[in-house]
């Protein structure tokens, strides 16, 4: 694909998805404050790079759960995928193994968790919702760990499907939400015990994401969870809550090391990525740029972006004055003050935020 940076990448999504995607895809909760917020907290905080560093050879790589990661990027969980593309979980999971990441294959998508797992040999991790008691959550894990997956991602911020206002007033609902029944309500119903009985009977590592607070991070890791996962669901879940890049230290602080930390929320550019991990992430996933990726180009769609975020990743590292991710620390980021409006674009300038309707 020949797409040179993630602005054109979003600009030919944006010609290719209709309006309801569109909007599904883009938009957040109530005002998108939230939504706002996950970009504008970036936009706070700057860069400060060392000088005379010899930075001529650059490794964007790490580990994640013992595994390699080329960047420090994973593809979010992210329901109805194949609404934005045929292939859907299966176009996501093809592009993980290409590039050299790591999928969350939503409980939500299609097709089924079997078929995206036997898709690619690239490692995957499950995300499960809750739509059931114990028996059924352990019959879903009981699925996944036959089908190999290498951990378990329990999303805890959706005890209730907030009001997605574009979705709305487009008189749309994702094809997941045409299926639900009333089986929500077990989402609203999972307890600290239920998340700790689902833990020890999966076995493998439990990644809890939608943690939004210090006081959760820490109940969280005493229950033994692998990965704090800090997330607000893109802002499309409670909104006014804060951007996730703003909760990172006092999360960080409250694990003191016994979890990695990873989060999602406005993350679009290298520089992104830089900022989280200085202030203690392990690595970053993406969720809306990766749903544009796959509508610019299904899985070589998804391949470019992270390929970009990895041009962009090799430079900002150079110019940070880092040769690989172990070096950078919190030294390297301050509070500065954002040059644009709040608005969810502020990563690409020749988007305006106007562009997101
Ligand atoms: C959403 C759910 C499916 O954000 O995660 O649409």
């Amino acid at each position: 694909m020949d797409f040179v940076t993630n602005q054109e990448v979003i600009q030919a999504a944006r010609k290719i998805l209709n309006q309801d995607i569109w909007d599904y895809l883009s938009g957040g909760a109530e005002s998108e404050t939230t939504m706002r917020r996950n970009r504008m907290g970036f936009d706070y905080l700057a860069l400060r790079p060392r000088i005379c560093v010899d930075v001529s050879k650059i490794d964007t790589s790490t580990m994640f759960l013992g595994k390699k990661l080329r960047i420090p990027v994973m593809l979010a969980p992210m329901g109805s995928l194949q609404s934005i593309t045929p292939e859907g979980g299966v176009a996501v999971a093809k592009a993980a193994a290409q590039f050299g990441s790591i999928n969350f294959v939503s409980s939500v998508t299609q097709p089924t968790l079997e078929e995206i797992a036997a898709s690619t040999n690239g490692p995957k991790i499950f995300q499960l919702y809750i739509r059931g008691g114990l028996d059924w959550c352990k019959e879903q894990v009981d699925r996944a760990l036959k089908a190999g997956y290498m951990a378990l991602c329990l999303t805890v911020d959706t005890a209730h499907y907030s009001r997605r206002e574009r979705q709305m007033m487009n008189r749309w609902l994702p094809p997941s939400k045409r299926v639900e029944t009333n089986t929500r309500i077990y989402q609203a119903m999972l307890t600290w015990e239920l998340m700790a009985a689902i833990r020890k009977h999966a076995g493998i590592p439990l990644i809890l994401k939608g943690v939004a607070t210090a006081e959760d991070a820490k109940i969280a890791v005493d229950h033994g969870v692998e990965v704090i996962y800090i997330s607000n669901h893109g802002g499309r879940q409670l909104d006014h809550g804060r951007g996730t890049i703003d909760i990172v230290p006092e999360v960080v602080e409250a694990v003191k090391g016994k979890a990695d930390v990873v989060l999602d929320g406005g993350v679009t550019r290298g520089t992104d990525v830089l900022k989280a991990l200085a202030l203690g992430c392990k690595a970053v996933t993406i969720g809306k740029l990766q749903g544009w990726g796959l509508a610019a180009g299904a899985d070589a769609g998804v391949v470019r972006v992270l390929e970009i975020l990895e041009e962009e990743l090799t430079i900002d590292m150079g110019l940070l004055g880092v040769t690989n991710v172990s070096q950078i620390n919190a030294s390297h980021v301050c509070q500065s003050y954002p040059v644009s409006f709040p608005h969810e674009m502020s990563a690409f300038p020749y988007m305006p935020g106007g562009q997101l309707r």
